[in-house]
Formats: C-alpha cells, sequence, structure tokens
C-alpha cells in the first residue's frame, strides 16, 4: 500500500463532510487502488471553532503555507474559497510538484487558465469537480467522455439557491425574501447572497463549463449576466399560464462558423415539458446538446457539503493514482476565446 499524505485547506461545509467521508471509504479505496488516503493536516482560519470532526492533536493548524509546503504533504485540496489566498497557495503546491484538487469556482473562473499552466508545466494534476454543479459529474464527462464531441450548447440551472428561491415562489406563492432566507438557513446560499441572486456564481460556473466545454479561455468577466431579483410572482404566475416556468439558467454555445463562444445568466421561460422544468428546490441540471450525441442531462445536488466532498474526493483518488504512476491529466493550452456579445446570439 502506498499512502498518500493530504493537506486540506479550509474546513467549512465541504471540508466538514470530506474528512468523515475519506474515513468512511478509505478501506474501499485502498482495497480498489492500492492507495491509502490520509488527511494529515487541515489547515482552518480558526483553530478553536468545532467543525463536528475529530482529528488527532497536531493536524489543525492555522498556516496554509506551512502545509503546502510541508514535505510530508503529497496532495492538497483547497476548499477555502475566493481568489487569495487560494491562488498563491495553489500555485506554491503544484510549483512544489503536488497535485491539487479545488472546488474553486471563482478563483478558476478567473485565473484558471494562469494555473492550469502551472500544473502541466509542472507535470501534476489540477482536479477542479466539485467547482461547477457541486456533486454532478460534469467536468470531467466534458473533458474525457465528451471530448470528440461537436457540443453545440450547454444550459444549465447552475446556481442551488436561486432554483429554491423560484421553485419556493412557483409552487408555494413564497415572497423572495423569506424564500432566499430559508436557502441560506439550508447552507447552499453564498457568504454574500447577491453572488447567488444576481447570476454571478452561476455566471462563474458557465465561464468554466464554457472554457472546458471549447477548450478555449472564458472568465468571468465575459459573461452577459441577469439574476431575479427583479422577478415578481406575478411574472411567474403569466408564464406558467402560458405553459412555462421561469428558471434561471446559464448557456453556453459555440459559433459553428467563428468558433465564438457566447456565455450568459439570465433568468429564462422554459417549456413546462422540457426536462429542465422538472429541476426543483436546490437541485441543479446542466443539459448538453451536441451533434453526434443528441440531447444529455446531468442532475443532481449542485451544492452542499457532503455532495460536493463527494466530488472532491472522486477528484483526490484519481489524483493520487496518477501521482503514484508518476502521470498526470493533461489541460492543454487554453486559447483566449472570442466572445459573442448578447444580442450576436439566436
Ligand atoms: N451558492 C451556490 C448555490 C453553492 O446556491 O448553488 C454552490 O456553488
Amino acid at each position: 500500500t502506498n499512502t498518500v499524505r493530504i493537506g486540506l485547506l479550509g474546513c467549512g461545509n465541504v471540508g466538514g463532510a470530506l474528512i468523515p467521508l475519506i474515513e468512511q471509504q478509505s478501506d474501499v479505496i485502498e482495497a480498489r487502488t492500492g492507495i491509502r488516503l490520509e488527511v494529515t493536516r487541515v489547515a482552518v482560519r480558526n483553530v478553536a471553532r468545532d467543525r463536528g470532526v475529530t482529528l488527532a492533536d497536531g493536524v489543525l493548524t492555522r498556516d496554509a503555507m506551512a502545509v503546502v509546503t510541508d514535505p510530508d504533504i503529497d496532495l492538497v485540496i483547497e476548499v477555502i474559497g475566493g481568489i487569495e489566498p487560494a491562488r498563491e497557495l495553489i500555485t506554491a503546491a503544484l510549483r512544489a510538484g503536488k497535485p491539487v484538487v479545488t472546488g474553486n469556482k471563482e478563483l478558476l473562473a478567473n485565473v484558471g487558465h494562469e494555473l492550469f499552466a502551472i500544473a502541466d508545466e509542472a507535470g501534476v494534476d489540477l482536479l477542479f469537480e466539485a467547482a461547477v454543479a457541486g456533486g454532478i459529474p460534469l467536468i470531467r464527462p466534458l473533458r474525457e467522455s465528451l471530448r470528440g464531441e461537436p457540443v453545440t450548447r450547454v444550459m444549465g440551472i447552475l446556481n442551488g439557491t436561486t432554483n429554491f428561491i423560484l421553485t419556493k415562489m412557483t409552487e408555494e406563492g413564497a415572497e423572495y425574501a423569506t424564500a432566499l432566507a430559508e436557502a441560506q438557513e439550508l447552507g447552499y446560499a453564498e457568504r454574500d447572497p447577491t453572488a447567488d441572486v444576481e447570476g454571478y456564481d452561476a455566471g462563474a460556473k458557465a465561464a468554466i463549463i464554457a472554457s472546458i466545454a471549447y477548450g478555449s479561455r472564458v472568465v468571468a468577466g465575459d459573461v452577459y449576466h441577469e439574476g431575479i431579483s427583479a422577478i415578481t410572482a406575478a411574472d411567474i404566475g403569466v408564464a406558467s399560464r402560458l405553459g412555462y416556468v421561469v428558471k434561471l439558467l446559464g448557456i453556453v454555445e459555440q459559433d459553428p462558423e467563428t468558433g465564438a463562444v457566447a456565455v450568459r445568466v439570465h433568468p429564462a421561460m422554459v417549456p413546462k415539458h422540457h426536462p429542465l422544468a422538472s429541476v426543483r428546490e436546490s437541485f441543479n441540471a446542466v443539459f448538453v446538446e451536441g451533434d453526434a450525441v443528441g440531447q444529455l442531462m446531468f442532475y443532481g445536488r449542485g451544492a452542499g457539503g457532503a455532495p460536493t466532498a463527494s466530488a472532491v474526493l472522486g477528484d483526490v483518488i484519481d489524483a493520487a493514482v496518477n501521482l503514484s504512476k508518476g502521470t498526470h491529466a493533461t489541460l492543454g493550452s487554453f486559447g483566449r476565446a472570442t466572445i459573442m456579445g448578447i444580442d450576436e446570439t439566436s
């Protein structure tokens, strides 16, 4: 057995779910891969806070950079979120030849291309299944299973908080503010829920999807977005009478002629018979259309500690196996995409 020692950066919702999941699955993982995963160090801002997980003495530290540079750490998981210090920490880990698994959509949607290049140069994995739609496998299917596919369009319900709010407004006639408070209580919302309700969170995820689906660099700033804060119960009622439900969609398309990419997030009227219309509460779904494959839908929990931890762990196992074989997944070079304006799309 080969032990892979993990340095975990951040121990909130996701980290707190990941530690027990690794413990629970470690025998199965070892039996299947010959690798023993061990969470050796955990960096947190507040070491006194109770996280509901049992850790041996000395595992917790406040010094995240010391974890990254610790020669006893083989692999780094970043679930702190935000751009700095995550960017600095991930860069240091990759340069030290350590694979990194992250769920940080904000970071990847802004400087992902820079980190991909560093990972490729260092010859180690940088995996991020958890960054888009939490527990739903999407990045790997797009990157691997569908890499030969002429993907024409990806449309997704990429934000659980807003889908929860819209569901409560549609089905229960709930007030916007009440529904938002409930979503926050359930732990779906971002620290600043503006990111959810104004479409920035879905926009970051759409930028990552566009980058992976089209192998080109699309950043958060390229995304047109419009949120749900101006939607009223009356709007939803009118849509319903016409046979539609209102959903906040992230839409990614490529012009087959020019290769230009359009990425936008806005409320949309979805026909009630479309599979995306049946996605309720905080669930996410991503609808992929390709010339050869036809239509696919990925559905599940796009937020929350345990589902997101599941995606992180899948990546950790992949990265650990690759590390033990001395290989890594190639991300390829991401040339800057030509971005299509909203008025140029169909
Ligand atoms: N705030 C996000 C959501 C969390 O509501 O979907 C997952 O990225």
